[in-house]
């Protein structure tokens, strides 16, 4: 059939509800049309929604349910539909309501009544949860594989800077000396987690739901196992009622975001810090900083200060989701329909963010003199002492943190560090103290000394760095 095929209905401009209005006599009032329509926001499932029309037609076809002529028909109107989106000439139309009825209203336009033949064994509410499992399947793909960019650019900046010695801090004060690389695989350790997140949230949401029709099944002979394995699924879902109902995949998807965006919130903020000149650890290019319009000296940090930000969208989608499932009873409500905006809203924030740290990593150029000098401030070393005390003297640790302390505040009182006390103020407080002890004091010898699995020393962040390295190869 053609484009002018006489038995064509031909849509009528706001009163196009064509696909289900056979029992009304009225159209609907505006507002319930405004309130209903989604096409704005779910034309975004366009590619989801025909994979899975297609998939289903195959399945039609090769049970028998539709004549293979038709199926042909369907498979060819749903190309040229697919043409028509992918070169910006498919009308998307309000009066169609949502993508679903969009599609098949053009498919209609295109071959005809045969258009009709697409829904047997199907409503709305398994097309939409397929379309979404989908849709949010592929995120969590994206998001997983934007993850491991970012960690190879943390990867590659530790591995530079592997020995380049910068304060550790704990409540963000100095408290012993770490090494940058150190520092920043913890955030690979965070992302490396992250992925795997959303690498679990996809293995548990890769159920197919086409087939459980509006809630209770199909009487149609159709096999669900076939269009599960079309639309690369595990395996068919095995409850109709849950399968139109359920959207804990997108939850649990929008939890690993929000847990992410968090991880990324605390390097942005660190960064944020670190560029400030009263750190003056680091320093970001033209390309990831902008000016004041007031202020010519100004350097902002906008990237990472909106990456801190978007966390705030980010939760909050994840929190209306939330509310929006709660208390809904089984199985498909009209309510699910506020799924899509806050999930696409939240990816969209978290993909730009991950691509945003991760250039904003790869551009970053550490001051590695401001740093070590840091490392030694605040008496970081003195840790390094208790501990002297504790292996050569073979002190209880809690009398060697003690004697620690009179040192460190001796050394206060002088206006010195704690290596610039001479071995007689040293001796003043504990007789038995040699020349020995100043190989502990320095950062650096602080940092290669902790040697246990996963400590800074330098040795130690190279074998992460090498493990890593296979990881994500
Ligand atoms: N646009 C709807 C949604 O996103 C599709 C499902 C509609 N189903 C229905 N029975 N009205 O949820």
């Amino acid at each position: 059939m053609t484009d002018n095929a006489s038995d064509t209905p031909k849509p009528v401009k706001g009163q196009g509800q064509a696909m289900w209005g056979g029992r009304f006599t009225a159209k609907p009032a505006e507002l319930m049309q405004a309130i209903n329509v989604s096409i704005g926001f779910d034309k975004r499932l366009w590619a989801q929604d025909l994979a899975g029309s297609r998939a289903h037609a195959r399945m039609l076809m090769n049970q028998g349910v539709i004549s293979s002529s038709d199926g042909e028909e369907i498979l060819g109107g749903l190309a040229r539909i697919e043409d028509e989106i992918a070169t910006g000439t498919f009308p998307f139309r309000d009066e169609y309501e949502d993508i679903h009825m969009n599609i098949e209203a053009r498919l209609r336009e295109m071959i005809g009544a045969t258009a009709g033949r697409l829904h047997t064994a199907r409503s709305r509410n398994d097309q939409v949860a397929v379309d979404f499992r989908l849709w949010v399947r592929d995120a969590c793909d994206r998001s997983a594989g934007q993850l491991a960019a970012l960690q190879k650019a943390l990867l590659a900046q530790a591995e530079t800077y592997a020995d380049a010695l910068m304060p550790g801090f704990t409540h963000l004060q100095p408290a012993q000396p770490v090494t940058f690389g150190h520092h920043l695989m913890a955030y690979v350790e965070m992302f490396g987690r992250d992925a795997s997140r959303f690498r679990d949230a996809r293995a548990r949401m890769n159920e197919c739901p086409l087939g459980a029709a509006a809630l209770a099944g199909s009487p149609f002979p159709i096999d669900r196992q076939q269009t599960a394995t079309a639309l690369g699924f595990d395996r068919p879902t095995a409850n109709s009622l849950d399968s139109v109902s359920a959207r804990d995949f997108a939850l649990e998807a929008l939890s690993a975001a929000s847990i992410t965006a968090t991880h990324l919130s605390r390097l942005a903020e660190e960064i944020v810090l670190w560029t400030t000149p009263m750190f003056g650890f680091i320093k970001l290019t033209d390309a990831f900083t902008t000016g004041s319009s007031i202020m010519p000296q100004k350097k902002n940090p906008d990237a990472a200060e909106l990456i801190r930000a978007k966390v705030g969208r980010i939760l909050g989608s994840l929190t209306t989701l939330t509310v929006v499932m709660k208390g809904l009873p089984l199985a498909y409500s009209k309510d699910m329909q506020e799924d899509k905006v806050p999930t696409f809203e939240a990816f969209d924030a978290l993909e730009l963010s991950l691509l945003a740290m991760a250039g904003m990593v790869s551009d970053l150029t550490p001051h590695t003199d401001n740093m070590a000098k840091a490392a030694g401030a605040g008496f970081s070393t003195a840790t390094d002492l208790a501990d002297w005390l504790v292996r050569t003297l073979n002190m209880p640790f809690r009398d060697a943190h003690h004697v620690t302390g009179s040192a460190v505040k001796a050394a206060e009182g002088l206006g010195v560090d704690l290596a610039d006390l001479t071995l007689e103020q040293f001796q003043a407080i504990e007789s038995r103290i040699t020349q020995d002890v100043y190989a502990v004091l320095t950062p650096a010898a602080s940092a290669a000394s902790r040697m246990s699995y996963g400590g800074t020393a330098p040795a130690q962040v190279r074998a992460q760095i090498a493990r890593w390295k296979e990881v994500l190869a």
